[in-house]
């Protein structure tokens, strides 16, 4: 349902174009859509490219907090918000990290593994890329209230960014399926919670129907303007590399809004010019919860929604919104999806936390995905890849717990990093320093 903006940011945002990526219709961006009125397809906000885009200009004559921003600093090829609806926290400006253990460990003997933490933005994951475009478009539209279903990660951030927004937030999570880390944050931030007795595909489908019936701005990833925030993990990553594109790209998919923004992103930066090859997008997908992956196998015959399982709380979707998108990233790019066993997940962190990264479940996917392709042959040994760690290792301390302290039927896992307790000796606490230091 649209919701009316304020006179003064209107003309700007109805000149926003908003195009169905099924029927072709196109629509003003002064309006909250997440679905075509027409047909029901998905959304794209339509870039403007005006021509080639000089590398040397890019951020250029921002003033005031949006000049912090490492979302805000692509705005050439962001939707027009007018500069006084944005709501920023200095989101983006996120590391990316080479690490040669994690390419020895992947198989890229001579190859290059590069990690983009995108734990490192203010809620400690990449959602508050989408969420500063996402609450910025809602502001400027003047919504009453805003309004999410979420594994944990995107309601934190709605809650955070409604909050510096000054916009009333609801959110829908999954009862008891959401760590308590991502829990807390979003109490923390003053969002109204229900805890829904249901799965993610299940909350996310109850609250469409009240979005639709209700004034109430929606904030997942089927809404357009969140994946525009979201290209510039990809703009910001090849930004760092000199624009000298890697041949891989591998993130973890959930509800696939990341592999949509990522196809878009690349599209966009060859278009400009400041790309000349598109790396190959590699979504990776946890076994219990791939659908996408099981459609890409099946040479997209077929697709079956499923009833997600896994570890990785944050993927735990089985019937992903944006499908279509993200094939069609993957035709662009000419990428693959695959997915991962629980035990690879939780490896693939165990190696990603033990070289002082550290990443939650999800975000580890993406290394676990790399490794397998890397063993079947898909990626070669001597190319270049880029894993998005999606969020911080903060975000799910209950899994590093039960991976290091808990025993596997009956056994510890090998690596397992037990604390352990002494006497309060200078005895005892030398035997643990000879140990510390002998292994
Ligand atoms: N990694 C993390 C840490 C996530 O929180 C999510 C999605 C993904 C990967 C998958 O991204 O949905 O764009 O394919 N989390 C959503 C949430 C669903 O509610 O926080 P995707």
């Amino acid at each position: 349902m649209a919701v009316a903006g304020t006179t003064a940011w209107a003309a700007a945002l109805a000149a926003i174009v908003v195009r169905c990526m099924a029927c072709g219709a196109d629509w003003p961006g002064d309006r909250a859509l997440t679905s075509c009125p027409t047909c029901g397809g998905l959304l794209d906000v339509v870039t403007p490219i005006t021509g080639p885009i000089d590398p040397q200009r890019i951020g250029a004559g921002l003033q005031g907090e949006i000049a912090h921003s490492g979302v805000w600093r692509y705005r050439q090829l962001l939707p027009a918000i007018p500069g006084g609806a944005v709501v920023t926290r200095w989101e983006g400006h996120t590391p990316l990290y080479r690490d040669d253990r994690l390419a020895a460990w992947a198989g890229l003997d001579g190859g290059l593994v590069r990690i983009k933490h995108e734990g490192h933005n203010p809620t400690a994951s990449f959602k508050d890329r989408g969420m500063t475009v996402g609450i910025s478009h809602a502001k400027g539209v003047g919504a009453r209230i805003v309004a999410c279903a979420s594994t944990g990660n995107t309601s934190a951030s709605l809650a955070s960014y409604a909050a510096a927004g000054g916009i009333p937030a609801l959110v829908l999570v999954p009862d008891g399926k959401i760590s308590g880390g991502k829990l807390a944050q979003t109490i923390a931030y003053g969002a109204t919670v229900v805890q829904i007795a249901g799965d993610f595909d299940a909350a996310l489908s109850l609250l469409r129907e009240l979005t639709a019936k209700w004034d109430v701005y929606l904030v997942n990833s089927v809404n357009p303007f969140r994946l525009e925030g979201q290209k510039t993990i990809v703009f910001e990553m090849l930004e760092q590399l000199g624009w000298d594109a890697p041949d891989w790209i591998v993130l973890p998919g959930g509800n696939l809004g990341n592999t949509s923004a990522f196809g878009k992103a690349l599209t966009e930066l060859k278009e400009v010019g400041l790309i000349s090859k598109v790396p190959r997008l590699a979504v990776i997908q946890a076994a219990g919860s791939a659908p996408f992956a099981a459609w890409f196998r099946d040479g997209y015959e077929g697709y079956a929604a499923v009833q997600a399982e896994t570890v990785a709380t944050a993927i735990k979707i089985g019937n992903p919104a944006s499908v279509l998108r993200a094939k069609r990233s993957l035709d662009f790019s000419h990428g693959v999806a695959t997915s991962v066993t629980d035990d690879e997940i939780l490896d693939a962190k165990a190696e990603i936390d033990r070289v002082g990264i550290g990443c939650e479940p999800a975000s580890a996917a993406s290394l676990a995905g790399l490794r397998q392709l890397v063993a079947t042959g898909t990626v070669k040994p001597g190319e270049r890849a880029v894993c998005v760690l999606t969020g911080h290792v903060l975000k799910d301390s209950e899994a590093v717990v039960n991976y290091h302290l808990h025993d596997v039927d009956g056994q510890r896992r090998d690596g397992a990093n037990r604390p352990i307790r002494v006497d309060a000796t200078l005895t005892a606490l030398e035997q643990a320093l000879a140990d510390a230091l002998h292994g």
